[in-house]
């Protein structure tokens, strides 16, 4: 078959998704025979909490092996609508949440409910990602604004305020920020969703680190803006309960956007796994010791990460306030960072993601993962350091 006839046989919204940076380092990462410290992975390397593994076993011996409604079992949606009645978030079980396979597909379901062709989503950067190819798949066009770096990378209302307009379909806020760990300011947020309230837009707020936050205001955006009606929550299981593998995450959304996503949920999935939705039951309402040692020690791993970084020659970056990342700035070297990230690799043996997996403004970054363990970290450090004075001037 010729490239030719294999581009017509492919749908353009495929060939549009590029091959991410960060998958490159994977494949490099593991092609590569000596001990690595693998600092580019975003999940957590706890085991998932004893109970919440106990209660899936438990629902497959009881027969919770089908399928589940469109919108997820009952149980489950009022235990997360629980959560967020806790911060004055009023949340209806029936109505407006949709349980989902991870938040991935969370997040897919609602560029496909609120996303037109013709019609943008305005993207702060350095962001994840998938928000930008989740668009494309929904037929929309992303438009990244790219956030200051000698600002460490603080939501900037009006640069976001300015990229809204006619076509804007949804604005997205990732709090925490994946990649940057900013927990963006709550002011920042709640002038950026008005002016999105005003152009008819919808604010996705992306929460899967909502429970690490270490600095600042932890709330939900939901609970700080003025109008919650505008915004659709998702957050997920996968860091907070050490589940990434499990793929269980929700929708919170006013009910005619629930409604929608729900039915279109139908032809996607039709219903997140029923085992993982009983796990993740028991993770939302058994006990939080787990969930409290696993947030400990991800705050050790900060203040360690923070001290390392502080000791690194030529390399500066913004205190994490939440998520388990880190991104240095190493514009210093003057060198691409995806050539730097190659040298940590092969000669420092350090695995990295390179910033412009984020978005074009990543450049001069670097992410580094601190859901590592200790041991990997120290690893990691010490390597970034050995480089940095190595190779600085
Ligand atoms: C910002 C952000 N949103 C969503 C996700 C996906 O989470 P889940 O595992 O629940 O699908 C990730 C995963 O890394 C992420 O970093």
């Amino acid at each position: 078959m010729t490239l030719q006839n294999a581009d017509r046989r492919l749908a353009a919204r495929v060939q549009a998704v590029e091959r991410s940076v960060i998958r490159v380092m994977y494949d490099m990462a593991d092609a590569h025979d000596g001990d690595l410290a693998r600092l580019e992975v975003g999940e957590p390397d706890f085991d998932t909490p004893e109970h919440v593994i106990e209660a899936a076993f438990e629902a497959v011996r009881s027969g919770e092996t089908h399928y589940t409604p469109n919108a997820g079992i009952p149980e489950l949606r009022e235990a997360i609508a629980d959560r967020y009645a806790g911060e004055g978030v009023s949340v209806d079980p029936t109505g407006e949440v949709g349980v989902t396979t991870g938040a991935m597909e969370a997040l897919h379901l609602a560029m496909l409910t609120v996303v037109d062709s013709g019609t943008e989503v305005v993207i702060p950067t350095p962001g994840w990602p998938n928000h930008a190819t989740q668009t494309r798949l929904a037929g929309g066009e992303p438009v990244e604004v790219p956030l200051s770096a000698d600002e460490g990378f603080a939501l900037d209302p009006e640069a976001v305020i300015e990229a809204i307009g006619e076509k804007t379909a949804a604005v997205v806020l990732t709090r925490p920020s994946n990649p940057t760990g900013r927990v963006f300011e709550v002011d920042a947020v709640g002038a950026v969703a008005a002016a999105a309230a005003d152009h008819g837009a919808y604010v996705i707020a992306d929460e899967v680190y909502r429970d690490l936050v270490y600095e600042g205001d932890g709330r939900s955006i939901a609970a700080v803006v003025d109008d919650p009606e505008n915004v659709i929550t998702v957050a997920s299981c996968s860091k907070t309960y050490a589940m990434t593998g499990w793929r269980v995450g929700w929708l919170l959304a006013p009910a005619a956007v629930s409604e929608r996503a729900n039915a279109i949920h139908e032809s996607t999935t039709a219903c997140a796994s029923s085992v993982g939705q009983h796990a993740a039951l028991a993770a939302l309402t058994g006990p939080e010791e787990p969930i409290h040692e696993m947030r400990a020690a991800f705050a050790e791993r900060r203040e360690y990460v923070t001290e390392r970084i502080e000791a690194l020659p030529g390399i500066t970056a913004p205190t994490p306030e939440g998520a388990f990342y880190a991104f240095l700035d190493v514009r210093a070297f003057g060198e691409e960072t995806l050539s730097i990230a190659t040298t940590l690799l092969e000669e420092y043996g350090v695995v990295v993601a390179p910033g412009t997996g984020f978005g074009e403004v990543g450049e001069g970054h670097l992410r580094v993962s601190f859901a590592a363990g200790m041991d990997e970290l120290e690893r990691g450090f010490d390597g970034i350091e050995a480089f940095a004075r190595a190779e600085g001037s």
